[in-house]
C-alpha cells in the first residue's frame, strides 16, 4: 500500500529546501560581488545562514500548522492536549495528530457501519411489521365480504365465518399490544411492581395452563428443584409472561415425546434459572439475532407453528428490567437451553 509524507516529514523537508535556497543566494551575492571574506568566516556564515532559515522557516511552518490543526480537533471534536509540545515546536506533534486523526475516523467509520446496521434493521422491522399486521387483515377482510356476499339466510354459515374474521381480529390485537409492550419498555415507561414471590409455585401455574399442549405432542414438563419453594423478589406477573413464553416456545419447537425441564442454580445473590428442551434445536447463525423483534429461526420449519417472533423480544425486555441478564444455548438436533438471571428474595 503506498502511504504518503507525513507533515512531519513535509515540513522539514519544504524547511531544508528554503535554507538551500538561501545559503545559494548568499553564495550567488558573494560570487556576484567579489566579496573578499576570510575562508573560516565563509564556511561559518554558510552554516549560520542555512541553519537559522532552516530553524525559522521551520518553527513558522509548525506555527502555520499549528493553527490548521487546531481546525482539524475542533472538526473531529477532541481537546487539544499538546498545546505546549506545538509551541515548543516538537516534532512529536504531527504524529500526534495523524494518529488522532487516524482514531478519529476508525470510530466515525464504526459509527457509520452501527448506522447502516440500523438503517438495515430499521426497513427489516417496517417490512416485518407491515407483513404480520397484513395477512390477518386480509384474512379478516376475506371472511367478512364472503359474509356479506353470501345467502344471510344462513345463521350457522354466517357465525362460522364471523368467528374466523373475530380470531384474525384477535391476532392483529395480539401482535399490536406486544409491539406497544416492547415500545414502552424500550422508552422505560414500564413500572415494575417488585415483590417476593415462589418461584417453583409459578413455575406450576404455567405448566399447568401448558398441560394440554404439551399432552397432546406427548412432551413432559418437568421442574427440578431440590427446595420446595424459591423464593425471588420481581414482578411476579412479568416473570409468568417470561415463563409463558419460554415454556410454550419449548413446547411448540419441541419434538414429539420430549421433555422440558426447568433447573435452579443457587448463585450467590442470584438465582440461575434455566429451561431446557431436547427439541431440533437452532443453528449457531440464528442465536445472535434471536431476541430481536419478529426474528424467526428456521422459517421454513416454522411456517407450520403459529407465532409473530415477538415473544422473546418481550422476554428479554422484562428480564433487562429486572437488571438481570438472560442468555440461550443451541445447537441443532441437540436441543435449546434458555437460561436467565433473578434476584434472590433474602427477608431481612
Ligand atoms: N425452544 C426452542 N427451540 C427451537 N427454536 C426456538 C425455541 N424457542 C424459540 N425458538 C426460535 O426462536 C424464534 C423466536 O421465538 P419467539 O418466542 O420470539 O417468537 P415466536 O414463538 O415465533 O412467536 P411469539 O412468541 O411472538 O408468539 C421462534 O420462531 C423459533 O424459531
Ligand atoms: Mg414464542
Amino acid at each position: 500500500m503506498r502511504r504518503s509524507a507525513s507533515p512531519n516529514i513535509i515540513s522539514l523537508l519544504a524547511s531544508m529546501a528554503v535554507a538551500i535556497f538561501s545559503t545559494a543566494i548568499f553564495l550567488f551575492i558573494t560570487a556576484i560581488f567579489h566579496l573578499k571574506i576570510n575562508y573560516s568566516v565563509y564556511i561559518i556564515n554558510i552554516f549560520i545562514i542555512f541553519l537559522v532559515t532552516l530553524l525559522l522557516f521551520r518553527f513558522v511552518l509548525v506555527r502555520f500548522i499549528y493553527s490548521k490543526i487546531k481546525i482539524i480537533y475542533k472538526t473531529i471534536g477532541k481537546p487539544l492536549k499538546f498545546q505546549n509540545e506545538v509551541k515548543e515546536g516538537s516534532k512529536n506533534v504531527l504524529k500526534t495528530v495523524e494518529r488522532d486523526v487516524a482514531e478519529w475516523a476508525i470510530n466515525k467509520n464504526k459509527q457509520i457501519r452501527e448506522l447502516r446496521k440500523m438503517e438495515q434493521y430499521r426497513k427489516e422491522f417496517v417490512g416485518n411489521v407491515s407483513h404480520e399486521l397484513k395477512t390477518p387483515i386480509f384474512n379478516a377482510q376475506g371472511y367478512i365480504e364472503t359474509v356479506l356476499d353470501s345467502d344471510l339466510d344462513d345463521p350457522a354459515f354466517i357465525k362460522q365465518y364471523l368467528e374466523k374474521a373475530n380470531s384474525n381480529i384477535e391476532r392483529l390485537e395480539t401482535i399490536v399490544t406486544d409491539l406497544l409492550e416492547i415500545s414502552k419498555f424500550e422508552s422505560g415507561r414500564i413500572e415494575l411492581n417488585k415483590e417476593a414471590f415462589d418461584l417453583v409455585k409459578l413455575i406450576k401455574k404455567v405448566f399447568f395452563q401448558y398441560q394440554h399442549i404439551a399432552q397432546q405432542q406427548k412432551i413432559s414438563l418437568k421442574c427440578h428443584s431440590e427446595e420446595n419453594a424459591v423464593f425471588v423478589f420481581g414482578d411476579s406477573k412479568r416473570i409468568m409472561q417470561v415463563l409463558e413464553n419460554l415454556i410454550s416456545n419449548s413446547i411448540k419447537y419441541g419434538k414429539e415425546n420430549g421433555h422440558t425441564d426447568i433447573y435452579f442454580h443457587d448463585l450467590e445473590d442470584q438465582y440461575l434459572v434455566e429451561i431446557v428442551d431436547d427439541g431440533p434445536g437452532i443453528s449457531s447463525e440464528h442465536l445472535p439475532r434471536l431476541f430481536e423483534r419478529f426474528y424467526r429461526a428456521d422459517k421454513s420449519r416454522n411456517r407450520k407453528i403459529n407465532g409473530t417472533g415477538l415473544g422473546l423480544s418481550i422476554v428479554k425486555n422484562i428480564i433487562e428490567a429486572h437488571e438481570q441478564t438472560i442468555n440461550v444455548r443451541s445447537e441443532l438436533e441437540n436441543g435449546t437451553t434458555f437460561s436467565f438471571t433473578l434476584q434472590k428474595y433474602i427477608p431481612e
